[in-house]
């Protein structure tokens, strides 16, 4: 397919990228605009590594056509949530409550817990289990995790950006 360029609106700045309209937003973001807290999994929607927010909504960014998302979507990666020393409530909580083991899955479940966090505010435990049920940590840090989004949510503004 031929290239063309797109306007994407990521982490509150527009960017104008060249790419194949078909390429999967996920490598875009890598290789384009070298946001690689967003990491490659599966590629098949089946381990949630590649989740971003479009529209405040997170989606699987290895099954999403570059071109579906631009002019004026809204995307969001983890880069957009907080950055060091300005951590947003959701990134410090996984912090305090070592919520990862390597990591490479704890980006994109901070954003799927911010998202759920403005959805629900006050989820009980049965509900956070239910959302971040499909997304693998294959170092099983989900005790963690769940204690980290129970905090964040506990602290009242878990959703919001830093
Ligand atoms: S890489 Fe997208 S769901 Fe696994
Ligand atoms: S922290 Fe290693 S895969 Fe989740």
């Amino acid at each position: 397919m031929a290239r063309r360029t797109l306007s994407l609106r990521v982490n509150g700045s527009r960017r104008r990228v060249s790419v194949e309209p078909d390429e999967p937003l996920l490598w875009v973001l890598r290789d384009e605009l070298g946001l690689t807290g967003t990491k490659f999994g599966c590629g098949q929607g089946q381990c949630g590594a590649c989740k971003v927010l479009i529209d405040g909504r997170p989606i699987w960014s290895c099954m999403t056509p570059v071109e579906a998302v631009a002019d004026g979507r809204e995307i969001v990666t983890i880069e957009g949530l907080g950055r060091p020393g300005n951590l947003s409530p959701v990134q410090e909580a996984f912090k305090t409550h070592t919520a990862f083991g390597c990591g490479f899955c704890t980006p994109s479940m901070i954003v799927e817990a911010t998202a759920l966090l403005r959805d629900t505010p006050r989820p009980t435990r049965a509900q956070i289990v239910a959302r971040m049920n499909g997304h693998l940590c294959r170092c099983a840090a989900y005790p963690n995790i769940i204690a980290a989004i129970q905090s964040a949510a506990a602290s009242g503004d878990g959703g919001e950006e830093a």
